[in-house]
């Protein structure tokens, strides 16, 4: 058995800005009611021609450059998205022929907020158990694809954007516990409903805006208040790390209220608390990534630090990790 850890992480976020200033002249909202219900104050927008693909290439890029690798040296693509270039085939084949690796397996993990710690708990066995060494894991999404932007209720919250990390054999840095979960029961809260074969794409779907995001946000805030911090507590557990040890937490970056919640009960302040919410909105599986990568490259988060991840999306599902970077 090999130790694996996270060796290089890298984020992409698209230029354009939209601020809640900018969403006040499209639907009935405010400024204020968004940056107090949610922390968020702007979000990115990916070009019409910039695709969840090219958004996971810059981001891996980065992450392959941090990791003081060469882009050869990758044997495995994972990409965690629910906004692929296509249904099918998988965004993580393309991001391996836009990254001219042509012949490495790549597939896609489709477990939306909590895709980048399913794929940390698979990218972490499968160094562990040697079939691979430096393995890709990309969490892209262009939300604003299968955004309503009539829909007060949830265009506000989302935004595009890019996280990727390096995951290897390494003796410092260490994944030192992963736990995942999922409800399927619960799928109609949060989902799309149009594009698959229960509702294939039709005049009828399109009509009924059926290809975009759906969510009951209410309930979602519930089940989130409780499901993350249950997951966090059995992540620290299995690591056997109490949470006063930690340095730093980052939480999927859904809900500002949800976020300083769940960091109170567990006695973090907010300087161990990172943040990024009111710059980037919720990017789905990208959040955690991009706030790591982000604060690594801000000099925030430094090598050997203890950090633990909690996540809450659709699926349902829900995840949490902690890592020694
Ligand atoms: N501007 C102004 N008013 C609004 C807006 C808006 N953008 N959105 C909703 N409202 C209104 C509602 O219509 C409602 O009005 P009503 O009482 O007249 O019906 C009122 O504000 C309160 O609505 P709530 O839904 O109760 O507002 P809440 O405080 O719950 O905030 C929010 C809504 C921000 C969506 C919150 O519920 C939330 O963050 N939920 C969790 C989201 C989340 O964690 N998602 C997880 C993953 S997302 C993914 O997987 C991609």
């Amino acid at each position: 058995m090999y130790k694996a850890g996270i060796l290089g992480t890298g984020y992409y976020v698209p230029e354009k800005i939209i601020t809640n200033f900018d969403l006040e002249k499209i639907v009935d909202t405010s400024d204020e009611w968004i940056k107090t219900r949610t922390g968020i104050e702007q979000r990115r927008q990916a070009a019409k021609d910039e695709y969840t693909s090219d958004m996971g290439v810059k981001a891996a890029e980065k992450a392959i450059k941090n990791a003081n690798l060469k882009k050869e040296d990758i044997d495995l693509i994972i990409t965690a998205t629910i906004t692929g270039d296509y249904p099918w085939p998988s965004t993580a084949t393309i991001i391996a022929n836009k990254l001219d690796l042509s012949d490495i397996p790549a597939f896609d993990i489709s477990a939306a907020c909590s895709g980048f710690i399913y794929g940390l708990k698979l990218a972490d066995s499968l160094i562990k158990s040697g079939d691979f060494k430096h393995i890709l894991l990309v969490a892209s999404e262009k939300l604003s694809s299968i955004t309503d932007y009539t829909d007060r209720n949830t265009c506000v919250l989302l935004g595009d954007g890019a996280g990727a990390v390096i995951i290897g054999r390494s003796e410092e840095s260490e994944i030192l516990s992963t736990v995942i979960h999922s409800d399927g029961s619960k799928l109609e809260l949060l989902y799309q409903p149009g594009g698959g074969c229960v509702n294939p794409a039709s005049e009828e779907t399109v009509k009924n805006k059926l290809h975009y995001l759906k969510m009951n946000g209410a309930d979602i805030f519930k089940l989130a208040v409780e499901k993350m911090p249950e997951v966090l507590e059995k992540a620290l557990k299995l690591a056997n790390i109490p949470a006063e040890k930690i340095d730093f937490v980052i939480f999927h970056q859904a809900n500002i209220r949800i976020i300083n919640n769940i960091a109170k009960r567990f006695g973090w302040p907010d300087e161990k608390n990172i943040v990024n919410i009111q710059k980037y909105g919720n990017t789905s599986a990208a959040t955690i990534p991009i706030a790591l990568a982000e604060a690594i490259e801000q000099g925030k988060i430094k090598k050997g630090k203890l950090i633990a991840f909690s996540t809450f999306g659709a699926g349902l599902t829900w995840a949490g990790a902690v890592i020694k970077l």
